[in-house]
């Protein structure tokens, strides 16, 4: 298996349904029951919280669609498979796709615990398009915590565009590694700083902090990037986390700045790499101030809310929630002109036509 670990760990779901469970067992017996090391209890929390993490994703997708029944859909790096049982539950038909063998084993024993029809585990890339394609197009595609982990990013969103239904939804999350809780505890192996590092780098903190450990994350977007990402794909995003005021909101971000710094002056940062990880924070921080003072700078407008808003999502926001649905078609003004455009060619047309007929009758022909 590999280690690409959780964002955002959450310590519950110890039991599944309270049964005996080959899923939960296959799992401890990989991982440990976390009564041994803290960190494989992390890793088993989180691999055992995909059921829950999964009901919460279909309660979302409800927002946006009346219901599952009947629709397809695909859960692009499907892990432990939570997604797609929860989906085929809801009455959708699911696909998995899922490069880990392992974890796809683990899936599939997942789905034994509570044996739904209609979900299927595919040991294929999100990367290759010649191997998706067969696949066919979705109504759903749902991808949770994935984008920061494969190679090249606009390759993925070229693919799941296609893969896209018109009309269809598609749901996206990536963690903010700009975030200052990320700063602090980078999502998938909790060390300081280690978010700001490109990915040389990154594996050069972690061989040096938890040796043997892979750093598997390729790339970390800003939120801008994703954002155009989708748009360059012909895809509306659309934000989901929550906000607040844009003062209670920026207080916030205040708050978690100072918890940064708070935890900057006991962090462990190889020392090779510590001068890069001072200057990258100090610019960032700097960057907060200097956004932070505008915005206050700002007499209350709607531009003011927003700035805050942007802060928020910029500075606060740790996992960012994105749907996103194909652009409509060309809206009815511009059907509109295109038609007046018609009647305008076919007079201009008929004119011709007729001057045509007169110069033919001079003519004699
Ligand atoms: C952090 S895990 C998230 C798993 C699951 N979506 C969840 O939220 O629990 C990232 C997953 O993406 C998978 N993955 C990475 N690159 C992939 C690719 N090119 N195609 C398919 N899956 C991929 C990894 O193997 C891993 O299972």
């Amino acid at each position: 298996m590999t280690n690409s670990t959780p964002p955002a760990a959450q310590p519950h779901a110890l039991k599944i349904d309270g049964q005996p469970s080959a899923f939960r067992a296959a799992l401890e017996h990989e991982l440990g029951s976390g009564e041994q090391a803290p960190e494989s209890k992390v890793w088993l929390d989180y691999a055992l919280s995909t059921n829950e993490r999964a009901a919460q994703v279909v309660q979302t997708l409800l927002k946006f669609v009346p219901s599952l029944e009947g629709l397809r859909l695909l859960d692009v790096g499907s892990g432990y498979g939570g997604v797609c049982i929860a989906a085929a539950r809801a009455g959708a038909t699911a696909q998995g796709i899922e490069i880990d063998q392992r974890l796809l084993e683990l899936a599939h024993l997942n789905r034994s615990d509570s044996p739904d029809q209609g979900v299927e585990f595919h040991a294929l890339s999100a990367m290759d398009w010649s191997a998706l394609e067969p696949l066919g197009r979705f109504d759903i595609i749902t991808c949770d915590n994935v984008i920061e982990h494969v190679p090249i990013p606009p390759v993925l969103i070229t693919h799941l565009s296609r893969m896209l239904k018109p009309g269809g939804l598609l749901y996206l999350t990536a963690p903010n590694a700009f975030s200052f809780g990320q700063i602090a505890k980078e999502c998938h192996f909790g060390q300081f700083g280690l978010s700001l590092l490109d990915p040389v780098d990154g594996q050069a903190f972690l061989s040096h902090q938890m040796p043997g450990k892979t750093y598997d994350v390729s790339q970390y977007y800003r939120l801008g990037a994703y954002q155009e990402l989708l748009t360059t794909h012909g895809l509306v995003p659309k934000l989901l986390n929550s906000v607040a005021a844009a003062d209670e909101e920026v207080a916030n971000a205040e708050r978690a700045r100072d918890e940064l710094v708070r935890k900057r002056a006991e962090a462990h940062i190889p020392a090779s790499l510590k001068a890069k990880v001072d200057g990258l924070l100090d610019a960032h921080l700097a960057c907060f101030e200097a956004d932070v003072a505008y915005f206050r700078s700002l007499p209350n407008s709607l531009e003011r809310e927003e700035l805050g808003h942007w802060l928020a999502s910029t500075y606060l926001t740790e996992l960012w929630y994105f749907v996103a649905r194909p652009e409509l078609p060309a809206p009815v003004e511009n059907v509109a002109s295109a038609n007046a455009t018609m009647r305008a060619a076919t007079r201009v047309a008929g004119l011709v036509k007729s001057q045509a007929t007169k110069i033919r009758r001079r003519l004699g022909r």
